[in-house]
This record gives structure tokens, C-alpha cells and sequence, in this order.
């Protein structure tokens, strides 16, 4: 009788992630590593990605298909981050990296919404269920980081501090729901370029990598290689984010509104000059905080409640300056399969 309690294993596994928007993004200047030191709050949103991993023959290795908006865009080899999820929980745990992918996504592409990062976060925790691999929260957290930046709040979801690359998270306590609305564009932005152009703006990063060879020339221990030393000299403009949090503990739109700040959204504009129309339409409309989320091109619109979001959207679309508008609510919880 005890070998009928065994459960037949899943033939596949789904799991569901948020995309997210920056509250605040604070940028110091690029690091050796190529990345910059971050002050960020991200916000998950209900746009979410959903991966499904399906047990396939042994040495098939790894498929994907994707399906939703925007999907023709989407790499499907070796480049897609949900792809190199899978390879990373194979190589971790020693199983076999035999899995079928599929992708439904409900982010933006290349829109600043970290819609790649969520394939991998609900990647990793899908193809763990799959094999039965058993990783602990702690070791899906070190793959996704390892993957992208963004992925460790993809799992985790809600409201966060993110420091280090934005991987190093602190939940933050929230109250209630908050309204937003997207406005999407046809054609994405690439985070490294816009992270360039920020550089060009800002006219950091030559100075600071010589600092670091004249170091390592003087035979002092450059900061590469020491985490926390990583940074020194180069860590963003504190900020101060008091109202932010004292806005999210309370549920105060209006004061969030006021708080929303992007130091990446110069470069985008500078990228992109008619996101600045975007901006501008839905203040007419009467948005409590508009800014690009993340590297953009994505601008995000804080809204007084669903109406309202629908009546910014409204704007958006007859001014003919979005390819789409989505609307959604955050705080989304992180990633949590879903059958
Ligand atoms: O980690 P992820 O692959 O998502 O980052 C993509 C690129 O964005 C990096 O290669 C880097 O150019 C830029 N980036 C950065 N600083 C960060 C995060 C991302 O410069 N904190």
C-alpha cells in the first residue's frame, strides 16, 4: 500500500514572476567589472512572466518556445536568460540539462521592466521543482545573480532595497496597492547602452579605472575582487529616501508620486528624445509621478486609482506616443509556481 502514497512525478512545472519598476535608482560610476554601484527600490508589478519547464527524453537537451506579446522579438537559443537558468541549475546540482521551456510573457521586451531577468528567476525555480534538485531560497538567489543583476528581485518580489549591482536586497514593509500605468514602445533600449550613455553624461568612468591601474602598477591591491571595496569612490548620491519610505509604510500615493526619481532617465531621454513627450502627456493627465522605469524605454505613470490609470492610458494612446500601454498594481509578489 505505502508504494501507492508515492506521488507519480510532474510531468511539468509552471511558475509565475513579476517585472518591476524603479521607485528610485541612484548610479555611482562604473566599476572595473563593467557594472555600476546601485541605490535602488525596486516595486514588483502584476505584469507577470510565466514559465512552464516539461520533463523531455533524456539528451535532448534544452528547447524553448515563447507565445504572448511581443514573443517574435524574443531570443530563443543559448542567449536567452531562461535557457542559461536551466543550464545553471543543471550544472549546480549535476543533473542533466534535459528540459522543455516555454515562455508566456506579460513584460515588456527590453523595456526596463526586467521582463529577461523574470524568465530566469522563474527558470531556475521551475527546472528546481522539475528535478526535484531541492536548492534552497539562499542557492537559487546566487545562481540568479549570477545570471543578471535584476533576477534575485525577481524571486523575491514586493517592494526592496537594492544595493551592490541592485542584487543585494532588503525587503522594505509596504501598505495597500498602487496604481501605475506603462507606456511601451516598439523598439527596446539595451541596458549596457544606456548605462553608457549615463557614463558619457556623468563623464566618470575613465577616471576611476585609471585610479584603479595606477593601484595595481604601485602594487597596492586595486578594489577589484573585494566586494564592499568595489564601490569606494564610486557609490551614488545617497539621496534622501525618507519620503519614499515614509509614502510606501503609510500607502500614500501622492507622497510616492513626489519621491519617483531615475538618475538613468537623462540618458534615456538623451537615447530617446520623444520619451520626453510621454512624460509631459501624463502629467496633463494629472499622473501623481512619471518616470522611466528602469533603463527605459518603459515610462512608468503613477496613477490615484485604476480610473485614473485608465484615463492616462487613454492619453497616452490618442497623442499616437506608445506602441501599448499596460496597466498593473504593485506590489506583485516574487516568483511562486503555479501549477
Ligand atoms: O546583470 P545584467 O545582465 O542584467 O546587466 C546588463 C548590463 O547592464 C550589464 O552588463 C551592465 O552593462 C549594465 N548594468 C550596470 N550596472 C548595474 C546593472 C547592470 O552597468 N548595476
Amino acid at each position: 500500500m505505502s508504494g501507492h502514497l508515492h506521488a507519480a512525478p510532474e510531468p511539468s512545472v509552471t511558475v509565475r514572476t513579476p517585472g518591476k519598476v524603479n521607485l528610485v535608482l541612484r548610479s555611482g560610476a562604473r566599476r572595473d567589472d563593467g557594472y555600476h554601484p546601485l541605490s535602488t527600490v525596486f516595486q514588483a508589478v502584476s505584469l507577470f512572466e510565466e514559465v512552464t519547464a516539461t520533463h523531455v527524453a533524456p539528451g535532448t537537451g534544452i528547447t524553448l518556445t515563447v507565445s504572448g506579446p511581443q514573443a517574435d522579438v524574443v531570443p530563443l537559443d543559448e542567449t536567452n536568460l531562461a535557457w542559461r537558468a536551466a543550464r545553471a541549475v543543471a550544472g549546480h546540482t549535476g543533473m542533466d540539462a534535459d528540459v522543455a521551456l516555454h515562455i508566456h510573457k506579460g513584460v515588456p521586451v527590453a523595456g526596463g521592466m526586467a521582463g529577461g531577468s523574470a524568465d530566469a528567476a522563474a527558470a531556475l525555480v521551475a527546472c528546481d521543482a522539475l528535478w526535484d534538485a531541492g536548492l534552497s531560497r539562499h542557492e537559487l538567489t546566487m545562481l540568479g545573480a549570477e545570471l543578471g543583476a535584476d533576477v534575485p528581485f525577481a524571486l523575491l518580489g514586493h517592494t526592496a532595497v537594492g544595493t551592490g549591482r541592485g542584487d543585494v536586497l532588503t525587503p522594505v514593509l509596504t501598505r495597500g496597492e498602487f496604481h501605475w500605468v506603462f507606456a511601451v514602445q516598439d523598439e527596446g533600449l539595451s541596458t549596457p547602452s544606456v548605462f553608457a550613455r549615463f557614463d558619457e553624461l556623468s563623464g566618470t568612468a575613465p577616471a576611476a579605472d585609471h585610479a584603479e591601474a595606477a593601484a595595481v602598477a604601485a602594487g597596492r591591491p586595486g578594489a577589484a575582487g573585494r566586494p564592499d571595496a568595489a564601490d569606494a569612490g564610486r557609490r551614488p548620491d545617497p539621496g534622501d529616501d525618507a519620503g519614499l519610505m515614509t509614502a510606501l509604510r503609510a500607502g500614500d500615493p501622492t507622497a510616492l508620486g513626489e519621491a519617483l526619481h531615475n538618475d538613468l532617465q537623462a540618458a534615456a531621454l538623451d537615447l530617446r528624445p520623444e520619451l520626453g513627450r510621454v512624460l509631459e502627456i501624463a502629467r496633463d493627465a494629472g499622473t501623481l509621478g512619471a518616470l522611466v522605469s528602469g533603463s527605459g524605454p518603459t515610462v512608468a505613470a503613477l496613477a490615484r486609482s485604476r480610473r485614473h490609470a485608465l484615463a492616462i492610458a487613454a492619453a497616452w494612446t490618442s497623442a499616437g506616443v506608445v506602441a501599448s500601454v499596460w496597466t498593473a498594481t504593485g506590489p506583485a509578489p516574487g516568483a511562486r509556481i503555479t501549477g
